[in-house]
């Protein structure tokens, strides 16, 4: 891949502490997992590998062992940081639950990624409302191990928190989001590949495009700010890049168009 050069990629660097995300930040306490939660990890991670070791895109593959995820434990956040910070300048930063729009607009900004610590229970193995350690940190933070994706994913931050108050073209931007970040795929050696954390992370929506189901058009920014999207469905429409640099120029574009 060619990854665009240093003059078209500009953040870099740490930012100022956080403001508006301050109240959500928390410790993780790594040592009062259950052995029955660390057996959940477990047994989440064996289930999705096996599709994923086939369909996944070869930087999600390479981010989960870069940052030294393992099968058999929930990651201790420390220690995922100390392999991923000096990767990419991202952390991955433990925080109390769902975030409002501008402290996780602040938190993308600043290269850290709002990370839940809770994990689901046994009972809601397959689907999980709220997000949950497996699928933020199993689901997300691999990919914050690649470059490009790493500086897509911080200026995505800054021009939504740009645009708070706004909430059509916020709209907008959370089309990208879900677009790329959420339920995104490329094309590698001819096939389409898994980036997207709902895909990665579920094994439904994982087993849902495998099997050709959504129709995958190529990215196209303009068609993507306008696509509708139902999270509570399977998607029927997902688009493919050829190469992350797209997606970092996209945010670019969406950036001159709407901020
Ligand atoms: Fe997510």
């Amino acid at each position: 891949m060619n990854a665009p050069s240093a003059a078209l990629r500009p953040e870099t660097g740490a930012a100022g502490p956080l403001t508006v995300a301050q109240p959500y930040l928390i410790q993780q306490d790594w040592s009062a997992y259950s052995a029955e939660q660390h057996a959940v990890w477990a047994e989440l991670v064996r289930r999705r590998m096996p599709q994923l070791l086939e369909h996944a895109a070869q930087e999600y593959l390479d981010g989960f062992h870069q940052i030294g995820l393992r099968e058999d434990t929930i990651p201790n956040l420390a220690d995922v940081n100390r392999r991923l910070a000096p990767r990419t300048g991202w952390n991955a930063t433990p925080v109390s639950g769902f975030l409002p729009p501008d402290a996780f607009f602040e938190m993308l900004g600043a290269r850290q990624f709002p990370t839940t610590t809770y994990i689901r229970s046994r009972e809601s193995m397959q689907y999980t409302p709220e997000p949950d350690i497996f699928h933020d940190v199993f689901g997300h933070v691999p990919m914050h191990a690649h470059p490009v994706f790493a500086d897509f994913l911080q200026h995505y931050g800054r021009v939504c928190a740009r645009l708070m108050g706004d909430k059509d073209r916020l709209e907008k931007m959370g089309r990208l989001f879900w677009f790329t970040v959420e339920f995104g795929v490329i094309r590698q050696n001819g096939k389409v590949k898994l980036y997207g954390s709902g895909l990665i992370s579920s094994h439904g929506e994982g087993t849902h495009v495998i099997e050709g189901r959504p129709q995958i058009r190529d990215f196209d920014l303009d068609l993507v700010l306008e696509q509708k999207f139902l999270v509570s469905e399977e998607q029927k429409v997902l688009y493919a890049v050829e190469s992350f640099d797209q997606i970092y120029e996209a945010a670019q574009q969406a950036e001159k168009r709407l901020a």
